[in-house]
């Protein structure tokens, strides 16, 4: 039985800074994507040029009717804050940068896509960044919600679906400069860190919320986290207790506050206990006040991941640890990507249902995927089954978790429809249907050549799901 609904929004996801290349294009500013350091602790060397990156600002039109082409219902894409506000200070919006989003929208719309924005992934000015500490200040709250104002006012007529955050469950952790804008200030503790991130993402999410919902009161909005369901190691309850403690405060945390507009009260608990007051009462209101507003819940899922407790008796310094040191392993029964990701269809089932469970909103599942090192053929093709393997598991446990666990699902959409620059700036690390070939950069130009899974997905979408069950390898 076929359980995907006529209106389900099948497509694929994008972030635009690793895609687009053109980094000073039109008035571009920098952003923290543009100056990422190398991540040495991912093993990598060298990062690749942010400036090229799949040259999609230029090449826009071309990838739109390839996913035209794949019958696509929605693209999530990302308007990048940088373009808007070149530093992020600025009264007036660079209106060049505008004007590209509004060619790209159009486009979409003329395609039949669906466009669905996302307001900040990986793309804080990094002006914001190195002046003002990214969202651990309140005054960068303030100038996202005025370049969340400028885009919702200039686009609100034609975007229906927004994401008002990328993964704000992940701007928490002390390394992840590139989510939150911030890194954790000499003579803070972690606890304390943790907290100001926490409000201050919540409180620039709720804005933005308020701030679309009173421009386009019909548009559907929602937050958005990376799931990574931790299992525990291994049944020792003290694993047991480190999963429970982590699942909550790395992943759902986010979603508690957002969705019941207060602090729940394992985390008032834990604030308690350091020490910590909750935050300033008419922030907290706004917070309240746009739980009853957002429309949807999104997620990105990728992997599972196991954790061991530490060997820590006191219970609030064994929670610390677990939170701020968490000992993350992969699962040795699960098939691993080229980037030793663990690949778990039941553990995405398991994620949906758990959400389902635990909100009663719909989902939208905005980004999933995996990543190879690819190179064409000799014939110049690019057979990845692997991927088709990837997708075709990943969609029959979604439809699993509509089907018999009754969760609401409004769409799907892939990570990604073109190669493009990984959030470490591997342009090797390929997660398309569209192989970009960035080797040869000739006459302003990289050539598109759609892979095996680029049909394998148009006569997915085009059945909407029922050839799930073709053997199509
Ligand atoms: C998500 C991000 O965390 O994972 C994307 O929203 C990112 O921007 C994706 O690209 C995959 O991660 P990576 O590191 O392989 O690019």
């Amino acid at each position: 039985m076929n359980v995907f609904p006529a209106e389900f929004l099948w497509g694929g996801a994008m972030s635009n800074v690793q895609a687009e290349g053109g980094c000073f294009a039109d008035g571009k500013g920098l952003n923290v994507f543009d100056t990422l350091e190398v991540r040495k602790e991912y093993g990598q060397e060298s990062v690749d040029n942010s400036d090229l990156a799949a040259n999609h600002y230029f090449q826009y039109e071309e990838d739109i009717s390839l996913m035209k082409e794949m019958s696509f219902k929605a693209l999530r894409l990302s308007i990048v804050w940088s373009r808007i506000y070149p530093t992020g200070v600025e009264d007036e919006p660079n209106e060049p940068g505008l004007a590209h989003y509004e060619k790209v929208i159009d486009r979409l719309l003329e395609a039949g896509i669906e466009p669905v924005v996302s307001l900040v992934h990986f793309d804080m000015p990094d002006y914001l960044s190195k002046t003002y500490n990214g969202f651990y200040s309140k005054e960068v709250v303030d100038f996202y919600a005025h370049h969340v104002e400028t885009v919702a006012e200039r686009f609100r007529n034609k975007v229906k679906y927004w994401i008002t955050y990328n993964e704000m469950n992940t701007a928490t952790m002390t390394h992840s400069k590139l989510v939150s804008g911030a890194s954790i200030p000499s003579g803070i503790s972690a606890e304390e860190y943790f907290r100001t991130i926490v409000f201050n993402t919540q409180l620039a999410h709720a804005k933005a919320v308020a701030i679309i919902k009173e421009k386009a009161p019909e548009a559907k909005v929602s937050g958005m986290i990376n799931f990574y369901q931790i299992y525990p190691k291994t049944l020792s309850p003290k694993d047991v207790l480190a999963a429970a403690i982590a699942n909550d405060f790395l992943c759902l945390l986010t979603f508690d506050i957002m969705t019941q507009g207060i602090y729940p009260t394992y985390y008032k608990e834990f604030l308690s206990e350091c020490g910590l007051a909750e935050d300033d009462r008419e922030g907290l209101e706004i917070i309240r006040r746009s739980s009853e507003q957002i429309d949807f819940l999104s997620i990105s899922y990728y992997q599972t991941c196991e954790i061991s407790g530490p060997e820590i008796e006191d219970p609030l310094e064994f929670e610390k640890s677990v939170i701020f040191r968490p000992q993350l392993s992969m699962n040795e029964h699960l098939e691993k990507t080229d980037w030793g990701w663990s690949i778990d269809p039941s553990g995405f089932r398991k994620v949906l249902s758990t959400l389902n469970q635990r909100y009663h909103k719909p989902i939208f599942v905005v980004e999933n995927g995996i990543a190879g090192d690819e190179k064409p053929d000799s014939r110049g093709a690019i057979d990845d089954d692997y991927r088709i393997r990837f997708y075709r598991e990943h969609i029959k446990n979604m439809q699993d978790a509509i089907e018999s666990d009754g969760a609401e699902i409004i769409g799907y959409l892939a990570w990604s429809p073109i190669d493009f620059l990984s959030s470490h700036k591997e342009m090797r690390k390929r997660y398309g249907f569209i192989y970009v070939d960035s080797d040869h950069y000739e006459d302003h130009k990289m050539k598109r050549t759609p892979k095996k899974s680029f049909y394998w997905y148009k006569r997915l979408i085009e059945s909407n799901g029922a050839s799930l069950y073709e053997v199509s390898e």
